[in-house]
């Protein structure tokens, strides 16, 4: 078995280099990253390149190289024809991101279309050496870095780069899976610095929620950054640049500031059905919190916030009048 896997690892690492010598000849791939603002020395640290758009172009490379056409199907990067009759490229004409484990070995890739065409991402098929669940693109180079002091927990392989590209250094994207509790425990060095900043849209929110109660659950000290006007931190680095990121940070929303916002979002708590609501979600939220102060703390929170008795959240919370706090 480490057999194997040390084959998919050798295999990956040959094609990930094969992918950039193509993106530094073809100025297609390169004009692509060149136009995201993307600067040579990013490309280069996180070895970003470019799938050609024939057919068995990387197939043919990797065959002539030594490797059996199966084990570059164990490896997901090419897939086998229909009628069994031999095997295909599973990337064609797209910009390549190697995924990179934090012991340096090249376990996946992600790979995105040039243009509007659909699937806009293509990622590795889980494999013997790679489960999405498992694995944060970025965290390699945070590992490599003693410095770093917090995590930005980020959606998308772009916002990753864009932000390291404009010197934010920290950010790690969760490879379009929901974020997992084998992820968190990846993080878990910077248990109390952990910003999530997600794209500003509605599934962006939703799963900024998500994360904030996982981290939460297992102890970390969670905060969420909401960007602007639907922006995702790619588009918002890029328009407003690092200081204006940076400042981000010093308004990020602690636990319950979110859920406030959140169900707010959610319910119009000027109507009595959208309160309750509102108190019903957000108690569940504060039941599943372990430390008394911490439920005291936001139980009082919401009270100022939503105009309504202590008491009559703690019942919510407690089922029973008067019981524990
Ligand atoms: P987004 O749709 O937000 O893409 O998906 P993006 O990162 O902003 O991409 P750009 O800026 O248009 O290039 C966020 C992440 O979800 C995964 C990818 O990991 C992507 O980075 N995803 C998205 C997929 O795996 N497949 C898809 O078709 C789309
Ligand atoms: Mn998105
Ligand atoms: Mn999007
Ligand atoms: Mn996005
Ligand atoms: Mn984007």
């Amino acid at each position: 078995l480490e057999r194997r896997k040390n084959r998919l690892y050798q295999i990956n690492r040959e094609a990930a280099r094969y992918f950039y010598y193509n993106l530094q000849k073809n100025s297609r791939g390169y004009n692509y990253f060149r136009k995201r603002g993307v600067s040579s020395n990013t490309i280069k640290i996180f070895g970003l390149g470019y799938a050609n758009p024939e057919w068995n172009d990387l197939l043919k490379y990797l065959v002539s190289k030594g490797y059996g056409e199966e084990e570059l199907l164990e490896a997901g990067l090419v897939i086998e024809k229909k009628n069994k009759n031999g095997f295909y490229d599973r990337f064609r004409d797209r910009v390549m991101f190697p995924i990179v484990n934090t012991r340096g070995k090249v376990i996946g890739f992600g790979g995105r279309v040039l243009d509007d065409s659909v699937p806009k991402y293509l990622n590795s098929p889980d494999t013997l050496v790679f489960s999405k669940g498992n694995n944060l693109f970025g965290l390699n180079l945070v590992y490599k870095n003693s410095k770093i002091d917090k995590i930005l927990l980020v959606e998308g392989y772009m916002d990753v780069i864009s932000l390291y590209n404009k010197g934010i250094v920290y950010s790690v994207a969760s490879l379009g899976t929901a974020f997992t509790e084998s992820q968190c425990k990846m993080l878990k060095r910077w248990n109390d610095s952990i910003y999530i900043c997600y794209d500003s849209d509605d599934a962006g929110l939703k799963a900024s929620n998500k994360a904030l109660d996982l981290l939460k659950r297992v102890g970390f000290k969670p905060r969420v950054i909401i960007l602007p006007d639907g922006l995702d931190p790619d588009e918002y680095i890029n328009k407003f640049g690092k200081e204006l990121f940076e400042n981000l940070f010093t308004t990020a929303l602690d636990y319950i500031d979110f859920k406030i916002l959140y169900y707010r979002n959610k319910f119009d708590i000027n109507t009595v059905q959208g309160k309750v609501d509102f108190i019903k979600n957000i108690s569940q939220d504060i039941k599943n919190i372990s430390s008394p102060v911490e439920r005291d703390v936001y139980i009082n929170r919401v009270s100022d916030e939503v105009n309504i008795s202590v008491d009559a959240i703690k019942r919510e919370i407690f089922g029973i009048k008067g019981i524990k706090t």
